[in-house]
């Protein structure tokens, strides 16, 4: 690998509303409390302009206090969060969206999110309708979902016209989402990608992403995430770590050939989850 990286300029990705997005962002699963601030902070100054939250990450007010701490002003930064599962019916969502709005400080959210369709309940056109009002009210600059299936978009788009801007699921080498891909993109859907780098699991080891890292003097990650951007789907890597917060952000001075982009599509299997969460079963309050 080689010893420097730099944030070259980072290309825009532009969603079916208009709203544009850094093509990586930055995860923030697990940053909480004062820590949590620094190290968002320290992602702002890295380059990163995009970041990922939840309800749920119990992080939405670290998030708001990096974003007043950081010398970028807010309207330069795309700030996303996301809407439990267990605040999906209508009223409910509409005070949880406003409950994390208070809880970050913030006036409005660029991106929100439905976290999890949670099929079983049979809820989630309510929330979306939810979402969609949120955002005519401005509180919203852009809607989005996540872990969401064919069927279940089919249904937000048949009931109540409204598209999503995003749906993000997870993606990474080991689960290559190839049919998700293809349908999101062909209703104007973009796909980002959560646990990019499989939570470093043995991903992070792979002997085949090693070589072609080897080959492009480029780390296992830098790889894996050049990969994700050349499919199209926008990876959103978490690091605690200001020296890996640069490395995944240098990711825009090479370029993988059809080739490897093959060989590493091909590491993907259909049990390739992490942690087993199929959104069709699978479900989060
Ligand atoms: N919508 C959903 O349902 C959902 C679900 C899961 C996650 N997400 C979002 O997606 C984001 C990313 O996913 P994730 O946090 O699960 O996993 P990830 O980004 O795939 O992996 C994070 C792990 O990789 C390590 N890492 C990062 N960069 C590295 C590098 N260059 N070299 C070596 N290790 C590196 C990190 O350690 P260090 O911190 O020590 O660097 C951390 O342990 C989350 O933070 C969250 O915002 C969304």
């Amino acid at each position: 690998m080689k010893e420097e990286n730099s944030v070259t300029s980072i290309p825009e990705i532009t969603l079916n509303d208009g709203l544009k997005l850094p093509a990586v962002g930055f995860g923030t699963y697990k940053l909480n409390g004062a820590s949590g601030v620094n190290t968002i902070v320290g992602a702002i100054d890295t380059g990163y302009r995009l970041l990922d939250s939840a309800f749920n990450y119990e992080n939405e007010g670290a998030l708001g206090e990096a974003i007043r701490r950081s010398s970028v002003p807010r309207e330069q930064i795309i700030v996303t969060s996301k809407l439990p599962g267990r605040h999906h019916k209508y009223d409910e969502a509409l005070a949880t969206i406003q409950e994390s709005l208070f809880r970050s400080g913030l006036d409005y959210y660029d991106l929100y999110l439905i976290h999890w369709p949670n099929p079983s309940k049979d809820l989630y056109v309510e929330a979306w309708q939810a979402l969609i009002d949120a955002q005519k009210w401005g509180l919203i600059r852009s809607i989005g979902v996540c872990n969401f299936l064919p069927d279940h978009l089919q249904r937000l788009i048949k009931e109540t016209g409204v598209t999503p801007s995003i749906n993000q699921v997870e993606l990474h080498p080991y689960f290559s989402q190839e049919k998700q891909l293809v349908f999101d993109k062909e209703h104007g859907i973009v796909t980002e990608s959560w646990s990019p780098l499989g939570r470093a699991n043995k991903l992070l080891n792979d002997e085949t992403i090693k070589e072609i890292a080897d080959a492009h003097q480029k780390s296992i990650p830098q790889i894996i995430l050049r990969w994700h951007v050349q499919l199209g789907a926008l990876p959103l890597p978490k690091s605690s770590s200001p020296k890996r917060q640069l490395e995944n952000l240098s990711l825009f001075d090479f370029s993988l050939s059809d080739k490897e982009m093959q060989t590493i599509g091909k590491l993907s299997h259909p049990a390739g989850r992490t942690f087993d969460q199929d959104p069709a079963r699978y479900e989060e309050f």
